[in-house]
């Protein structure tokens, strides 16, 4: 075909008009930045209770049981994982809105269960749970340590209200169903949910409250899962607060779709799990993640869980706001072996709280 043939056959059919020849501003305008930005609202605050970030205690343990299993590739209901070393991820995430009411949210319920129960009466989600005070549960995607500790809170309360991604594989929807027992990896879920669940798909932006909005991102992630949801905020005064679970989709892509897709966004900062050196070993690219980070200007960054330690570090070195955590994860009955003992803590570990 000729070359003029095709442009006209591209113009016709609307797929592009050129911009000097080249073919690619009016793509980017078209297919890649929306045109027309979500507007979410705006809060007052964000509290932020982190009910555990310690999905396994001894991380070079963890490491060789991932090695030894045939590695992330694997789904994780395929591994045995070794059930001394495990523990879970959740969150707390309290919202004030401009009017002055509330809205309770819980991220994610661990991994092990008999953690799950003890972080959740360490941070009153026992509680709030069987007295129906949650408004939403938002599981952020399909991995063990933020799923799989699910029978603790049915147990609790089995009508819960909950947000999905729409990825979820057979056996997730069967463990939420009550129908699930796996003899290698040891989980199981005999209580199945019966609220209202939203399978939520990357083709929306759910707005939970005033300021509130979740967003899923269908990447694929280590261990065979696929899709994670990860929390906006709009502070007024402050700007876009992101809360992840663990950040597959990586901060720099959550930051920037935000720039792009919500309406007014400032960028202020971030709280979860970042999914960088999640197993302590040093890559240069990590280099590189910290001078991107450094180019989004975020006033607070609160991280722990996958963020890998030994980032933590070099990023607050190099003039990153990295939020110190405080000493009082070290009364919960089990510790994790990265950390404990260093000069500052450059996480916001279990029992820690984060206002913004
Ligand atoms: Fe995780
Ligand atoms: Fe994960």
């Amino acid at each position: 075909m000729e070359r003029r043939e095709f442009l006209k056959g591209l113009v016709a059919t609307g797929t592009a008009v050129t911009v000097a020849g080249t073919g690619i501003g009016p793509l980017i305008k078209k297919g890649y930045a929306a045109d027309k930005k979500e507007d979410i609202g705006q809060c007052k605050s964000l509290k932020i209770t982190c009910v555990s970030e310690t999905s396994w205690f001894d991380t070079p343990l963890q490491l060789q049981i991932v090695k030894d299993s045939g590695g992330t590739l694997v789904s994780g209901y395929a591994v045995p994982w070794n059930q001394d070393n495990i523990g879970g991820y959740s969150a707390l995430l309290e919202v004030e809105q401009l009017d002055g009411s509330k809205h309770t949210i819980l991220m994610d319920t661990n991994w092990k269960q008999d953690w799950c129960d003890y972080v959740f009466q360490k941070s009153g989600v026992d509680k709030l749970l069987e007295n129906k005070k949650i408004d939403i549960m938002v599981i952020t995607h399909e991995h063990f340590d933020h799923y799989w500790g699910i029978r603790s809170t049915l147990k609790r309360w089995e009508k819960v209200p909950l947000v999905i991604p729409n990825t979820f594989y057979p056996e997730g929807k069967a463990l939420l169903a009550g129908k699930y027992k796996n003899d290698i990896s040891k989980v199981y879920n005999d209580i199945p949910h019966t609220g209202h669940l939203e399978e939520l798909g990357p083709d929306r932006l759910l707005k939970l409250y005033p300021g509130v909005a979740v967003k899923m991102f269908d990447v694929p992630i280590m261990h065979r899962v696929r899709g994670e949801q990860n929390f906006y905020f709009n502070i007024k005064d402050k700007g876009i607060v992101t809360v992840t679970g663990c950040c597959h989709a990586g901060l720099m892509n959550i930051m920037t779709w935000a720039q792009r897709n919500i309406e007014g966004a400032k960028l202020y900062g971030c709280y979860g799990g970042l999914h960088i050196a999640v197993f302590e070993n040093w890559d240069p690219k990590f280099d590189d993640i910290i001078k991107g980070v450094k180019r989004l200007n975020l006033q607070q960054i609160g991280c722990n869980h996958c963020t890998g330690w030994i980032w933590a570090q070099k990023a607050r070195a190099e003039g990153l706001p990295i939020v110190l955590g405080t000493q009082k994860y070290t009364t919960y009955k089990k510790l994790p072996t990265t950390g404990p003992g260093a000069k500052e803590n450059v996480y916001l570990r279990n029992g820690d709280v984060l206002v913004i």
